[in-house]
């Protein structure tokens, strides 16, 4: 009997195009993992569709001057047709836009209000008393308490990094009309996930101890602070609206709506295939999992849970596989800075190369930690790894059966201790990339995987068949049956991972054996069977290729710079001139520099003023070397009180200009002037 899976990966917003970073983190593992359990002949649905709701399409269509049907209809055909393009055998890309959605989401939530599962509660929210509406976190627009930013978000600071609420803004404005928003009083739905607290905390914590120690970990931090009742409407007028009388203006909140986008989907897809839906979602043997990113944790590990528990029938996520960031080339990747590498962008200047990508992100997948994309490293493991190891063994054994047999696979003869090691390893490695898939280490099974095209290089390199050709003929018969073996694995095992090069290599050995259990098969290609003609499965990436990418990063990066925000300087207060002119501030020689032991930034120099020598600590370490600033004139405050630094007197403080890069310049006179002059 098979095992159903029910698979998901998490509902891209269809407010943008796809990027590396979410193939890396979800849809490349997912996949894998639904072609794997595929192919070990498991009832496998894996659904996903477009999250069609929410702020963050509303913001995207009035920055493109569309409709929010518009902007999703435009994003849900361009992500499908990409994801399609990648080969993400999705079984099902759906909308939460279409009309089985709303129903699935209407009905959700009716239920649970009938049954009392949720409080109502009135608050006060900001309100555009210009507009008639109430503003989201993202529709309010201040000063960032932390960094004084004047353009900050009601939910984030994007200069800063840091999250915030609308009420922390200073000066907060309504992004839609400029005006100062109203605090006015609402009524909404809340989930009181406090209720669920000590259910999900035994459920996670104790019966799933095997989850992923990112997940569990950021679960236990959310446990530990104490679960709060969590509104799932909002005033919007985008969304499914809620289904109670009296409810004009609220929608259900995307994060209510978007995960049972999933079960959604699986019904589309029940409609479209003639079958039955619901052992998928309320059948306790079926086992669902969850393909998110680390931002997704807290929907899909407590507050969908505690919905499906609310509704009562469906069952629990077995695991939530979640992923860390990927970054590009050492920074975020951000959609709003265009700092990513757009999934159709790639399909389109790659053509053809969709497995190098796979192959890559799933090598470099950011699983336990944040991770980096760089375009070199993309270079390096498709010229390295894909041509120069698998590529290299599938020719080398292709070509030779052509050359020395006429394409027909010949019978293995006598053993010798090689061929018996060779024949271990590929009995044994198709074990360890199942237990790699299944335990979600897909870095890990993609790297046992290669270990078989590796053995099978180095196999080819120690036997050197091209030399025994001339005196041992048969002995070569051996050495090229067994490779065909392992190319016949390697296209078992790698089919989850690089799936269009695996059929590829499948037509050129001309088989069509699929399914894992033949994987570790010793015999899956008999003498006699003749394979088709070899050409190249994997291509060299040159560096030209390379260098165009690199610098399609860069104008993006000057872009970037040239667009950002002047934040208008923050003027000190007014001072007088009597202040003014309590600073004394005189040209001084540096004579000596030294670093400070065991600091970054500190020099300690001595300089002089002419009428005496003085020592001064100085945070310039970062800019300057203290062997190249010998003799150099510079701006020192000299009645500064002296202060001790590191254990050691700074007699001043020498002047400073500081970029907003924070690298530091001296001030100092255009021309060689007297040590100790006074500047004023
Ligand atoms: O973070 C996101 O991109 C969300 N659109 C994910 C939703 S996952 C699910 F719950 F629908
Ligand atoms: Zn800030």
């Amino acid at each position: 009997m098979s095992q159903r899976y029910t698979i998901t990966s998490a509902l891209p917003y269809a407010n943008g195009p796809v990027h590396i970073g979410h193939l890396a983190g979800v849809y490349i593992p997912a996949d894998i993992y639904a072609r794997y359990m595929r192919s070990k002949g498991e009832d496998v649905l894996f659904v996903c569709g477009s999250d069609e709701h929410g702020v963050p399409i509303t913001i995207r269509a009035q920055k493109e001057g569309l409709t929010p049907q518009q902007v999703v209809d435009k994003y849900y055909k361009q992500i499908k047709e990409s994801f399609e393009d990648l080969g993400i055998s999705f079984d099902i890309f759906s909308r939460t836009s279409n009309e089985t959605h709303k129903e699935t989401a209407s009905a959700f939530f009716k239920k649970m209000n009938e049954d009392g599962k949720f409080i109502q509660k009135t608050s006060l929210q900001f309100y555009d008393e210009k507009n008639h509406q109430f503003l989201a976190d993202r529709y309010i627009k201040g000063t960032c308490p932390h960094c004084n930013n004047t353009e900050a978000y009601g939910d984030q600071c994007e200069k800063c990094g840091s999250t915030l609420s609308s009420d922390e803004l200073k000066n907060p404005k309504s992004a839609l009309t400029g005006e100062t928003p109203v605090k006015k009083e609402t009524s909404h739905w809340y989930l009181p996930l406090d209720q669920y607290e000590g259910s999900l905390r035994k459920w996670i914590l104790e019966d799933h101890k095997e989850w992923k120690a990112n997940v569990s970990g950021q679960c236990k931090s959310w446990l530990d602070q104490g679960l709060q009742p969590r509104a799932v409407t909002r005033d919007l007028d985008w969304g499914v609206p809620v289904p109670v009388e009296n409810a004009e203006g609220k929608v259900l909140y995307v994060w209510f709506d978007a995960p049972i986008g999933y079960i959604s989907a699986s019904k589309d897809w029940a409609k479209q295939t003639g079958k039955d839906w619901e052992p998928y979602w309320k059948d306790k043997d079926t086992k669902l999992i969850h393909f998110i990113g680390k931002d997704n944790i807290v929907f899909h590990c407590i507050i969908f849970p505690a919905m499906l528990q609310a509704h009562t029938g469906y069952i629990l996520p077995e695991n939530v596989p979640a992923n860390e960031f990927l970054n590009l080339e050492g920074d975020k990747i951000s959609t709003s800075r265009n700092w990513a590498v757009w999934l159709h962008e790639y399909l389109k200047d790659f053509k053809n190369q969709q497995d190098v990508l796979r192959y890559t992100l799933c090598a470099n997948a950011p699983e336990t930690k944040d991770n980096d994309f760089t375009w070199k490293d993309f270079q390096a493991r498709n010229n390295n790894e894909l041509v120069a190891v698998f590529g290299n063994f599938i020719n080398r054994t292709l070509v030779l059966t052509h050359k020395y047999y006429n394409g027909v696979v010949p019978e293995k003869g006598e053993l010798f201790d090689i061929d018996t090691e060779v024949l271990n390893a590929i009995k044994t490695i198709p074990k360890n990339v199942s237990t790699s898939i299944e335990t979600f280490r897909f870095r890990e099974a993609l790297s046992n995987a290669m270990e078989l095209a590796r053995v099978g290089n180095k196999y080819l390199a120690e036997t050197e068949p091209w030399k025994l050709i001339k005196t041992d003929p048969k002995r070569v018969e051996t050495i090229m049956n067994i490779s065909i073996q392992i190319a016949a694995n390697l296209t078992l095992i790698f089919e989850p991972f690089i799936p269009f090069s695996t059929e590829k290599l499948k037509t050129m050995l001309n088989i069509t054996i699929s399914g894992w259990e033949n994987s570790g098969n010793t015999g899956l290609i008999p003498s006699g069977h003749t394979i088709n003609t070899a050409s190249l499965l994997f291509q060299k990436i040159e560096d030209e290729e390379i260098e165009a990418q690199i610098q399609k990063l860069q104008k993006t990066k000057e872009m970037n710079q040239a667009e950002t925000p002047q934040t208008a300087p923050i003027i000190s207060p007014e001072i007088s001139f009597d202040d003014f002119t309590k600073l004394d501030l005189r040209v001084a020689t540096i004579l000596e520099a030294e670093r400070v032991p065991k600091t970054d930034k500190l020099l300690k120099l001595k300089v002089d003023l002419g009428f005496e020598q003085r020592t001064v600590v100085s945070g310039i370490a970062g800019s300057y070397a203290p062997e190249n600033i010998i003799g150099q004139q510079v701006t020192l405050l000299v009645n500064l009180a002296p202060r001790k630094i590191k254990g050691i007197e700074s007699q001043g403080m020498i002047l400073m200009g500081e970029d907003e890069k924070g690298n530091l310049k001296f001030i100092s006179p255009s021309e060689s002037i007297n040590a100790g002059c006074k500047i004023g």
